[in-house]
C-alpha cells in the first residue's frame, strides 16, 4: 500500500554531516522524498511533536537536544514506507539496533540517535501536519 511517513534527521545527524548518507539510503531503497526542509525547531513545536513523552524522565533532555540546531524534516512516500523506514532506522537504543540499520551504524545513545521516524500511520499524519502545514 502506498503510504507517507515523517522522517527527521536530528541535530546530531546534521552536525555530523550525515544528511547525504541518510537521503542516499532512502532514495536507493526506492522511496520518494516529496517534501523536505531544513529548520531549527521551536520549543513549542518540539513539545507538541514529543507530547506523548511529556511525563518521561528524559523529556527535558529530549526537548533541549531537538531544539539545539537545525534538523532536516521530510515526507517520504512509498509502498509500506512506515514499516520500511522503521526497519531502516533501527531500535531507539543503538546497543539494540541491528547491523545495517542507520542507528547501528551511526547512533551513539538513546538521545543522540541521528534520526526520527513516525511509528504509525496516525503519528505520520499528525507529524506531517505539524511540520508541513
Ligand atoms: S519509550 O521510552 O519506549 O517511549 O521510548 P521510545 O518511544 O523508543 O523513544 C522516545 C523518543 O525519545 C528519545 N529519547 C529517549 N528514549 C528513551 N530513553 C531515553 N533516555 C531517551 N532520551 C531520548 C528517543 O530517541 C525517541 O525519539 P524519536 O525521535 O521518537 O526517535
Amino acid at each position: 500500500m502506498q503510504e507517507k511517513t515523517f522522517i527527521m534527521i536530528k541535530p546530531d545527524g546534521v552536525k555530523r554531516k550525515l544528511v547525504g548518507e541518510i537521503i542516499g539510503r532512502i532514495e536507493k531503497k526506492g522511496y520518494r522524498i516529496s517534501r523536505i526542509t531544513m529548520l531549527t525547531i521551536s520549543e513549542r513545536t518540539a513539545r507538541e511533536h514529543y507530547a506523548e513523552h511529556k511525563d518521561k524522565p528524559f523529556f527535558n533532555e529530549l526537548i533541549n537536544f531537538i531544539t539545539s540546531g537545525p534538523v532536516v524534516a521530510m515526507v517520504v512516500e512509498g509502498e509500506g514506507v512506515i514499516e520500511g523506514m522503521d526497519k531502516m532506522v533501527g531500535a531507539t537504543d543503538p546497543a539494540d539496533a541491528l547491523p545495517g540499520t542507520l542507528r547501528f551504524d551511526y547512533a551513539v545513545s538513546k538521545t543522540f540517535n541521528i534520526i526520527h521516524r513516525s511509528d504509525s500511520a496516525q503519528s505520520a499524519e499528525r507529524e506531517i501536519n505539524l511540520f508541513f502545514s
